[in-house]
């Protein structure tokens, strides 16, 4: 296998060379390396710096690459895993060049997981985790994190994949971002529910097509039925844009109070915050002494999640605008004036053309058409 040495961060590794012609050019390569999900190993990166897990296990180590910018930036007792015997003897000869006491393992993640017990456990798997969240969720003793590429049937575009995985009804609507991160967050909640553990999200961002979440797992009964007390439906209005929020796992099925219209239930969604805003000010303290800071994706995304709204849904104000029939606006100009009226409102870290509020969607309309 023929392979480049790349630096991401401050570690330096082997990856297999791709074709860069290719549409696509890590599926190219023997063993997986895709450096456009450098933003997602830098807030990992970032997090263990600041969580100090006493042990942190890549699952699914391909490279290995996110296993050793743990052990040699954030300074943590790292075990990688793959299953994949080339990837197995890349991430051997990785950890070697890189001089870290790293542990490497070549099992199946979910015998892994249910033999063996660790601090922080990261799946990282293609397309989506749900078939090793059951044994994740047994083996996690503080910290869960995973990583989930099956944006469509997260979000409902592709709405019987969705409820083959994830056991959620789910439709389109302009906030899909915020649907998938808030769907692959319920149903890790429910999972680990069954094992009377509840969880707090830290970290979790959607990212061109991947969604990123970093939790803490909660023992006990109690914190499960707190987390599941978070769990519940959008109520969606797919006529006039109202959508409202029921908690449960049984949502009612009244008109929409605004039009008549029916209401279209979403979920079981994650309803509660998805950021934890004492580890984002963590992050933000620790951030500049990092070389991280040397990432402008990481400042910026750190800086635009400490100020979005934790709504469970947000307005696209090009969709707003257009049923209104006028020009939208400068997004500026709108969200100063929800803030004028008495309303809270704020970006999204996925869409630049999107906005979070408290308000409404009468008081959105009238924001937008400038009444
Ligand atoms: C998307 S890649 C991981 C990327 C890597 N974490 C990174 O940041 O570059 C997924 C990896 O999971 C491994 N994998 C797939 N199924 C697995 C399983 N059941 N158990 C262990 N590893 C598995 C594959 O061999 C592949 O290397």
């Amino acid at each position: 296998m023929e392979c480049d040495r790349i630096r991401e961060g401050r570690t330096e590794v082997l990856v297999p060379r791709q074709d860069a012609l290719a549409q696509f050019p890590p599926g190219t390569a023997r063993v997986f390396y895709n450096p456009k999900a450098a933003l997602s190993r830098d807030a990992t990166v970032i997090l263990l710096s600041l969580l100090q897990p006493r042990e942190y296990l890549d699952t699914m180590g391909a490279t290995g690459i996110r296993g050793l910018r743990a052990a040699v930036e954030a300074s943590v007792p790292v075990v990688i895993n793959d299953r994949d015997p080339m990837a197995a003897e890349l991430i051997r000869e990785n950890i070697a060049f890189a001089g870290v006491p790293v542990e490497s393992l070549d099992q199946d993640a979910n015998v892994l997981l249910s033999s063996r017990r660790f601090e922080a456990v990261d799946l990282d798997p293609f397309g989506t985790p749900a078939p090793y969240l059951d044994s994740a969720c047994r083996s996690a003793r503080r910290y869960l994190f995973a990583t989930a590429t099956d944006t469509a049937p997260l979000c409902g575009a592709h709405r019987k994949a969705g409820m083959r995985r994830y056991s959620v009804h789910l439709v389109k609507t302009e906030y899909h971002a915020e649907v998938g991160l808030r769907t692959l967050l319920g149903f890790i909640a429910r999972s680990l529910a069954r094992y009377d553990r509840g969880m707090e999200p830290l970290l979790c961002f959607s990212h061109q097509h991947f969604h990123r979440v970093h939790l803490r797992v909660l023992p006990g009964a109690a914190k499960a039925d707190a987390t599941l007390g978070r769990v519940g439906f959008v109520l969606h209005c797919q006529k006039c844009l109202h959508r409202e929020e029921a908690f449960g796992l049984a949502p009612s099925c009244d008109p929409c109070p605004r039009c008549g219209g029916p209401l279209t239930p979403i979920g079981p969604l994650w309803l509660g915050p998805v950021n934890d805003p004492a580890t984002l000010e963590g992050i933000s303290r620790l951030l500049p002494d990092n070389t991280l800071a040397e990432s402008p994706a990481l400042t910026r995304l750190v800086r635009l999640l400490r100020e979005e709204l934790p709504t469970s849904t947000h307005y696209d104000y090009h969709v707003v605008a257009r049923n209104l029939r006028v020009s939208p606006p400068p997004m500026e100009t709108v969200l100063g004036r929800l803030e004028a009226s008495g309303y809270r409102a704020s970006r999204a870290h996925y869409s630049g053309t999107v906005l979070k509020t408290d308000a409404p969607i009468g008081e959105v309309e009238r924001a937008i058409g400038g009444e």
